[in-house]
């Protein structure tokens, strides 16, 4: 079935069920097109929480579907495909967490929302690539912290805020932590006027080049903002679909992993939400996402304790 039709079923569908869809800036952009609500990690963990409606059918990774239930408990949380995963998520385990928070007692928390609920369940307070800065800077300076699970991230802020009291998690995203600083810096020279934007979850040395660090949100609105006309845009490439909708008249260059066949500046868990599942979804109103209820109270407080530092 063409896209087309494949689209208007879904909207149809939403209608009958009361259901609301709710996709990251990372899948494709024909599920981005069935989204009443585009955003990134941030502003979709505060709209699951507002959002009037019955069913949320969550287009992205599955820690982004659980959070939305844990902040909503009373409401079905849907997600296509429950074995969309993250890497970064991967690789922080609750058990090895409780371990060195067992080797830390004195130590808060953070951990980055790209993580599972019973490691949210371990956290004081949590953050995304938006809000990490705020957070670290709300907790007084003398307060030692954990940080989770992104190193890169994890890494910058620390540099930011100049803190020496803080562990961090080895872990990373396999998609940011793969580009290529040579390609990158070979397209500045083909393109001297573009601007380097850059995620956090990318390697220190890649970042060093930027001239805008920040969240999926967070570049859209530099690049909107910016004089510039063109931008080599160094995170997951779902997002230039919406920044080429929203600014039609600049230029939006992917910039490229080390692999150039590999295709790994694309999250292939963001990608395996499709219009044909997001439809199976609706229409069986299955899989949700059920969570234990100890664990979701436990991880409750430390979502709405970042939400409210705002
Ligand atoms: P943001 O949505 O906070 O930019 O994070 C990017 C990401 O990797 C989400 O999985
Ligand atoms: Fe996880 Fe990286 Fe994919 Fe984001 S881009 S969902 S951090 S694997």
């Amino acid at each position: 079935m063409p896209n087309k039709e494949l689209i208007q079923h879904i909207e149809q569908l939403k209608k009958d069920k009361g259901a609301v869809i709710l996709a990251h800036y990372y899948t494709r952009p024909e599920v981005q097109a069935v989204a009443d609500y585009l955003g990134d990690s941030l502003a979709l963990s505060v709209k699951a929480k507002e959002i009037d409606a019955p069913i949320i059918l969550f287009a992205g990774v599955n820690f982004m579907a659980e959070t939305a239930k844990v902040l909503s408990p009373e409401k079905r949380v849907l997600i296509p495909v429950p074995e969309a995963g993250c890497s970064l998520a991967e690789s922080c385990n609750a058990t090895d967490l409780a371990a060195l928070k067992a080797k830390h007692p004195n130590h808060i928390v953070v951990s980055y929302v790209n993580t599972s609920v019973e490691v949210k369940a371990l956290t004081d307070i949590c953050c995304t690539s938006s809000n990490a800065l705020q957070v670290i800077e709300s907790i007084p300076r003398e307060q030692p912290i954990i940080f989770a699970p992104d190193r890169n991230l994890g890494s910058y802020i620390q540099k930011l805020t100049n803190r020496d009291n803080m562990v961090i998690w080895d872990g990373a995203c396999t998609v940011h932590e793969e580009f290529s600083l040579e390609k990158i810096l070979q397209l500045k020279e083909e393109n001297p006027d573009a601007k380097i934007v850059v995620h956090p979850e990318c390697k220190a040395y890649i970042a060093a080049v930027a001239d805008y660090i920040g969240s999926t949100a967070g570049i859209l609105t530099y690049c909107g903002k910016s004089e510039a006309t063109t931008f080599i845009v160094v995170t997951e490439a779902g997002i230039l679909s919406e920044m080429q909708k929203q600014f039609p008249n600049k230029k939006f260059i992917p910039a490229p992993p080390i692999d150039s066949t590999c295709g790994c500046n694309e999250c292939r868990y963001m990608k395996m939400v499709t219009l044909e599942n997001i439809i199976a979804c609706l229409e069986s109103e299955s899989p949700e996402v059920i969570l234990d209820e100890a664990t979701r109270k436990a991880a409750e407080q430390s979502i709405i304790n970042m939400v409210t530092i705002q």
